[in-house]
């Protein structure tokens, strides 16, 4: 009945376990960041903060700062050398190294030129011989866009149109459109993503209301509670014979028409 068959005390497999337990044997000191999400501007540069909880050496230790897999690292430094072979192509170039502190050491990460790429997890993992600590920290990127353009183009029968255009959001933005009475109004809003990861806005009213004064389009960014707002004019009544473009800040960037 009882199957004792090819049962040991200790299976192989918990004999590799209690190995591997031996080899990923915790230091004696561990390694914290800043526990909080670190905000980042897109285009800017970022420290990012590890600190050793023991007043000790580091000069012969590993540090690697990682983001999914341990290698290719966002940087690697063995032996008070960069190892640029083991580095993200995302990161080359893109970062410098610095350890200081003198109570307590500290290795510091500059990412230079931040991007949305950046957004997300990072981990930083110090090695001394056979024991290793790390931990974990986290990059908020955040991109204020551009200065919204507005185009107001009034047919004589139809309504007024107008459309907001801006680029170089991160994260997704908010649009709002107001009347001079400061009332929200309704738009279609087209957001886009480029290639490097930035929204582009594109959001269109229409107005019935002639003697309606300004409009404003104002976009937003959830993350920095900032926002880009650019006004108006509309063109009165008996103005706009034909069509009318009024542009508050013509930007000399405009692709020409086809
Ligand atoms: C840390 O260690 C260094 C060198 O071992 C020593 O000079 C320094 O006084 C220590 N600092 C503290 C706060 O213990
Ligand atoms: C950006 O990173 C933060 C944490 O660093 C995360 O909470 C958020 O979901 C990320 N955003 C995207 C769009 O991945
Ligand atoms: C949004 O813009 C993109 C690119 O300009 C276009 O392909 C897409 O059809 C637009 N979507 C809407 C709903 O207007
Ligand atoms: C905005 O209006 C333009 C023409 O004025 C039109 O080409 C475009 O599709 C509209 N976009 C949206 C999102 O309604
Ligand atoms: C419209 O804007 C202009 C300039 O920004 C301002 O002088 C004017 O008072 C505004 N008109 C209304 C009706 O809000």
């Amino acid at each position: 009945m009882a199957n004792t068959q090819g049962r040991d005390i200790f299976p192989p497999s918990s004999i590799i376990f209690l190995l591997l337990q031996l080899l990923s044997w915790k230091a004696d000191f561990s390694v914290s960041g800043p526990g909080q999400p670190v905000l980042a501007m897109v285009g800017e540069s970022v420290k990012l903060r590890c600190h050793l909880s023991l007043n000790i050496s580091v000069k012969d230790m590993e540090v690697r700062w990682y983001r999914e897999e341990l290698s290719p690292a966002v940087h690697l430094r063995k032996k008070g050398k960069d190892v640029p072979e083991e580095q993200m192509w995302q990161y080359k170039g893109r970062t410098t190294f610095l350890m200081s502190g003198l109570a307590q050491e500290q290795a510091v990460l500059t990412i230079h030129n931040v991007m949305v790429f950046d957004n997300g997890t990072f981990h930083c993992k110090f090695k001394d011989g056979m024991a290793s600590a790390e931990t974990t920290l986290w990059l908020r990127v955040a991109g204020l866009g551009s200065e919204p353009r507005l185009q107001v183009r009034a047919g004589r029968d139809e309504g007024i149109r107008a459309e907001c255009t801006s680029e170089g959001w991160y994260p997704e933005p908010r649009v709002e459109w107001r009347d001079f009475r400061g009332q929200t109004l309704p738009s279609t809003t087209n957001l886009t993503v480029s290639p490097t990861g930035l929204f582009e806005v594109v959001s269109n009213v229409t107005v019935w209301d002639r003697g309606m004064g300004n409009l404003s389009c104002s976009i937003s960014n959830p993350l920095l509670q900032e926002r880009m707002e650019t006004k108006s004019h509309l063109p009165g009544e008996c103005s706009a014979p034909f069509d009318l473009k009024i542009s508050e800040h013509p930007r000399h960037s405009q692709a020409p028409a086809p």
